[in-house]
């Protein structure tokens, strides 16, 4: 299959690009398109065959289930049995916007490889011009996962759809770099009080300031669950080929640590805020200011998908603060590590 690449912006003929993208859905295919998170592979959620050929492209494990994207409030009773109070207020505060809500499902409504068989379903609004011109233009539903073979990290870059799904899919439209750069939040509003599922762009702080107390867990317990509520937390998920290891940030012991790691014959990618500059690693992938979590999660896949460009035999990753977005990135950094620490003998 022959992968086309799309340009959308201001210059270019949207319409035109927008119809074909449609035409392309409406036959049951798969196309690729940013939201403000990164990008998703989409198919029309109430078409079987179509979704399938998303865990197909994907390599994605048939138990995880898939967020359905709309493009207007009003379809949402289309596709869940009730809408909790809680929900109402959130969509009205968050969306369009990173949160994804899982409700009881409507039976019957959705393809079931949408849902992989469970009774709730996610659901969210993008907040992004293509995604939302593209779902406007459709008028119907989209099952979307994050556009990455599965493993991978997410796309931030029509670039990096096109290295992992090439050949694999018709069509990606690119509209340019994603905003947040991590996942949205997903929240399971069917308990109360409500969990995060997945921590995302809306934080734990923002989503109490609307409805009081919500609950989240620990990573620890998130790993410890034999059954995860949101399947997708129990795949080893985000990382690169090479080893990653997660490290204090300590101008000292990075140092120290590149040094002995060197030493042993390894080749050493670092990801780090800028000041962390002046150390003798190999490869070097600035996360941007120091205290700037916006930057690091922006920049979080691209550097690990980066260090996959390089000879590095061994990536470290500075840690950061878990308050507010932070929670999102430590997340995904300790999945993307396999939740190890470096510990090098002679080193404090
Ligand atoms: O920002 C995002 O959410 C991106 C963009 C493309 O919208 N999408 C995304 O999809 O990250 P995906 O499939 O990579 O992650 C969906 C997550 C998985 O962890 C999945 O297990 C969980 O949401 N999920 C989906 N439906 C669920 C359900 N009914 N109950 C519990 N968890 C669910
Ligand atoms: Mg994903």
């Amino acid at each position: 299959m022959k992968t086309v690449l799309l340009t959308v912006d201001k210059k270019v003929d949207k319409e035109k690009i927008y119809a074909q993208a449609v035409d392309i859905l409406n036959q049951g295919e798969v196309v690729a398109f940013p939201t403000e998170t990164v990008y998703g592979l989409g198919a029309v959620a109430t078409n079987e065959e179509a979704v399938k050929k998303i865990y197909k492209a994907k390599g994605r494990p048939s138990d995880n289930p898939l967020i359905v994207h709309i493009g207007t409030m009003e379809e949402v009773p289309n596709y869940v049995e009730e809408i909790p109070e809680n929900a109402k207020k959130l969509m009205e505060r968050f969306w369009p916007g990173p949160l994804t809500l899982i409700m009881k499902a409507k039976r019957g409504v959705l393809a079931t490889s949408v849902t992989a068989g469970l009774s709730t379903v996610g659901i969210r609004m993008p907040d992004h011009e293509v995604a939302l011109e593209l779902l406007r233009a459709l008028k119907k539903p989209l099952a979307a996962p994050s556009a990455n073979r599965s493993g991978k990290p997410s796309p931030t870059k029509a670039a990096h759809v096109y290295e992992d799904l090439k050949g694999r899919i018709p069509l990606i439209l690119d509209g340019g770099t994603t905003g947040i750069g991590i996942e949205s939040t997903v929240l399971d509003v069917t308990v109360n009080p409500p969990v995060i599922l997945r921590p995302g762009g809306i934080t734990k702080e923002m989503l109490e300031d609307e409805i009081g107390e919500v609950l989240e867990p620990t990573p620890k317990e998130q790993e410890l669950e034999s059954t995860p509520k949101a399947p997708g937390m129990k795949y080893t998920h985000y990382a690169p080929e090479a080893p990653v290891y997660l490290i204090e940030k300590n101008h000292e012991k990075i140092k120290q640590t590149i040094a002995k790691l060197k030493k042993e014959g390894h080749r050493v990618a670092l990801l780090a805020p800028s000041n962390y500059s002046a150390t003798s690693a190999d490869y070097f992938f600035p996360f941007g200011d120091e205290e700037d979590q916006k930057q690091m999660a922006a920049k979080l896949y691209d550097s690990l998908r980066a260090c996959d460009k390089t000879d590095a035999t061994i990536i470290l990753a500075t840690t950061t603060s878990s308050e507010g977005v932070g929670a999102a990135i430590m997340n995904r950094l300790f999945k993307a590590a396999g939740g190890k620490f470096i510990e090098v003998p002679g080193t404090e």
